[in-house]
């Protein structure tokens, strides 16, 4: 009786942990005035390779690859998505989230054409 009493605790403090732990959807209001030229090679590529390429490598099992413009750009609203918890898991999984600042500049790209440049 004592150890199911034990384990019922265990579950629920699992639980409750589990719980607390999952991120907050990130409701960030995208800006659509995106009056800077946002450049792939300098701006971009930097800020996947820092948050996201170390999990999306070549060869890795999430289905997605972020590693160079064609791919970043082929699914670069998925991305976007991500980065905003939007409809997507959040990521960088495990947190925290990109600052705005970067999801903006990531969205405005988006908008400029996802431009190589
Ligand atoms: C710590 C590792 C890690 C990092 C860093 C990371 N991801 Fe992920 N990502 C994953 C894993 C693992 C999955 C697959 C999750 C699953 O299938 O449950 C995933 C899934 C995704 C998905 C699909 C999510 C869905 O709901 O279908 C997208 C899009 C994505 N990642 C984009 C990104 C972007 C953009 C970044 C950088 C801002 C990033 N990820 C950073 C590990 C990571």
């Amino acid at each position: 009786m004592k150890i199911t009493f034990y384990s019922f605790i265990v579950v629920s403090l699992f639980l409750f942990v589990t719980a607390s732990c999952k991120k907050d959807k990130v409701t960030s209001i995208l800006n659509p005035n995106c009056t800077d030229t946002i450049y792939f090679n300098q701006e971009i590529l930097p800020l996947i390779t820092d948050n996201c390429t170390s999990c999306h490598d070549v060869g890795n099992s999430t289905g997605y690859t972020f590693t160079n413009h064609t791919n970043i750009s082929a699914n670069a609203s998925s991305a976007l998505n991500a980065m905003r918890g939007d409809g997507f898991q959040l990521m960088p999984q495990n947190g925290p989230a990109l600052h705005d600042s970067l999801i903006q500049k990531f969205n405005c790209w988006i908008n400029q054409g996802k431009l190589n440049n």
